[in-house]
């Protein structure tokens, strides 16, 4: 899972006894050769979900990290691209990675649970960073999500269906949740990360609760589950 030029095992540990602000600025240089940076297969898939409900004008990357966001939205939106992140480890990589070609994309420092931004884009996407919030946390962040929409603005993100209980990933994500407890019930600061804190229901539920329309895609690139429902979805949120 880890490429040669990935982080050892050492660096993710004192990655996860950190905050998680200063985890990604250590993990920054070596993050896009980790299994945590998004996949192309799987941005790709969200871009050709997206593309028939385009051409949108501003696309924001919450949560932007090296920048894996951008392969999404550049295609897709005719004026900028914003990346907003807090780690400014990761956003040196974005902004490192994203100097060739194409219109430079903008890359804003803040903590996405403060927003810092009003009307001022018509697509948000988010990958890979759902894990980092408390389920208390989520309120707050669609609505500083909603808020940086215009209204009829898009927010987008993939989620994945949860594995079924005789699956090992299930026991896995059910062993690194309880893990992650213990570590931060020891110790400070707490390094939020939890795999199973974001369950398709509750999250409609948040979104509906701060002002979106919510509708599901399913992103047939990763087929169905035995009881037929789709592996990964693409949730729709419309600022209404
Ligand atoms: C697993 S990485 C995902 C990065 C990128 N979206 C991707 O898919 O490759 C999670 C990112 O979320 C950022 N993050 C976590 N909590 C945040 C917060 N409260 N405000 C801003 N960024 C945050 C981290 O700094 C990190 O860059």
């Amino acid at each position: 899972m880890f490429s040669s030029e990935g982080p050892g095992l050492r660096e993710l540990a004192v990655q996860a006894l950190s905050s998680v602000e200063r985890g990604y600025d250590l993990l920054a240089p070596r993050f896009d050769h980790t299994p945590f940076r998004t996949p192309d297969r799987f941005l790709d898939a969200v871009a050709g979900a997206l593309a028939p409900l385009g051409p949108f004008q501003d696309g924001l990357d919450v949560c932007c990290g090296t920048g894996a966001g951008v392969r999404v939205l550049a295609p897709l939106c005719r004026g900028g691209v914003t990346g907003v992140d807090f780690s400014a480890g990761m956003l040196a990589q974005a902004r490192a990675a994203h100097r060739a070609g194409g219109p430079a994309p903008r890359w804003v420092r803040a903590d996405v649970r403060s927003m810092p931004f009003a009307a001022g884009f018509d697509l948000a996407v988010s990958f890979g960073a759902f894990g980092h919030f408390l389920p208390a946390e989520r309120p707050g962040l669609f609505a500083g999500v909603r808020r940086a929409l215009r209204p009829g603005g898009l927010f987008a993100f993939p989620i994945g269906a949860p594995p079924p209980v005789t699956s090992a990933w299930y026991w896995a994500f059910a062993g690194f949740d309880t893990a992650m407890r213990v570590r931060n019930a020891v110790r400070r600061p707490p390094f939020v990360m939890y795999y199973r804190t974001f369950p398709l229901g509750a999250v409609r539920d948040d979104l509906e609760r701060a002002g979106f329309d919510v509708a599901l895609r399913p992103l047939a690139e990763f087929g169905r589950r035995p009881d037929g429902s789709p592996r990964a979805r693409l949730v729709l949120a419309r600022r209404t």
